[in-house]
């Protein structure tokens, strides 16, 4: 995917409807508990300069802003418009929260400006994740930590009646991102790009019952806004997905698993 191509792939992907659409998904108890996960494997501490790359709707931007407090610094930065408008109102009374429109491939940030640094759910977007890498390398100070939350789209069992639509809908939703499975390649790129003592873990998401105030279930409109129209999935077959999924309960039981996957890690260099 050219950077051009990207830039528009994203604009499209968190449009206002789109972006307030996950925004909605990233405060299902699912997300909220694997985002103070990572807040607490990350450990900032009051002072601390951070960089949230790729910061969405401010979730935790606004979580990491309350744990350096008004001697701290956050910088937050992301390519979308409509995620940054969010963000901004959500941290509105953070002084210490200063945020960026800008591509995270490509960090305006001094070398060693940032104690720490994290990318929940970005870097599986970025066409030249090497380079975004090697940026972030340079923005960290020797020994500063990093926290990095990918997705592995191959990990998802999804429960539904018909298996082949359920493939044919999730093969044309890995389009989405350019390195829908990332996780996998993820320790050996960051230890390329300067990084030591690399850590992963593994962050499932499970849903069993039907319930609106799931991932998964809030991930069945934002799929589906994506997948409509392309190859074979037509609006009509959308639809039927869509509906065979929230009656499964009906039938053999609702049932979703997911895996993403938390990489954390410290640059090398002297202190
Ligand atoms: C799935 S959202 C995750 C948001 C946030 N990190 C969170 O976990 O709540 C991905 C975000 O990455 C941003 N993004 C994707 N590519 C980017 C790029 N090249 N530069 C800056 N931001 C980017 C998108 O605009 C979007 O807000």
């Amino acid at each position: 995917m050219t950077s051009s191509g990207h830039r528009d792939s994203i604009r499209s992907q968190f449009n206002a409807g789109a972006s307030k659409r996950i925004e909605a998904v990233y405060l299902t108890p699912d997300v909220v508990k694997q985002r103070e996960h990572a807040i607490q494997r990350l450990a900032p501490q009051s002072g601390e300069h951070v960089l949230d790359i790729g910061c969405g709707p401010g979730l935790t931007t606004l979580a990491l802003g309350a744990a350096v407090g008004p001697d701290g610094l956050v910088h937050a930065v992301d390519i979308s418009e409509p995620m940054l408008a969010l963000a901004r109102n959500r941290c509105a009374n953070q002084p210490q929260v200063h945020f960026e429109h800008q591509d995270v491939t490509l960090l305006p940030h001094a070398d060693g400006a940032f104690d720490i640094a994290l990318a929940t759910q970005v870097y599986e977007y970025l066409p030249d994740v090497d380079q975004a890498l090697r940026e972030l390398r340079r923005v960290v100070r020797p020994g500063g930590r990093v926290l990095l939350v990918d997705t592995d789209w191959e990990s998802a069992v999804w429960a539904s009646r018909d298996d082949a639509r359920m493939r044919q809908v999730l093969e044309t939703w890995n389009q989405h991102i350019p390195w829908p499975q990332l996780p996998r390649q993820l320790q050996q790129r960051l230890l390329r790009a300067g990084f030591t003592d690399v850590e992963v873990e593994v962050m499932p998401l499970l849903n069993t019952r039907f319930d609106r105030q799931t991932y998964s279930v809030g991930m069945l409109e934002v799929i589906g806004a994506f997948v409509r129209g392309r190859g074979e999935c037509t609006a009509q077959m959308v639809e039927d997905w869509q509906a065979d999924v929230c009656s499964m309960d009906e039938h053999t039981g609702y049932f979703f698993s997911l895996n993403r996957y938390l990489f954390s890690a410290r640059a090398t260099g002297r202190l």
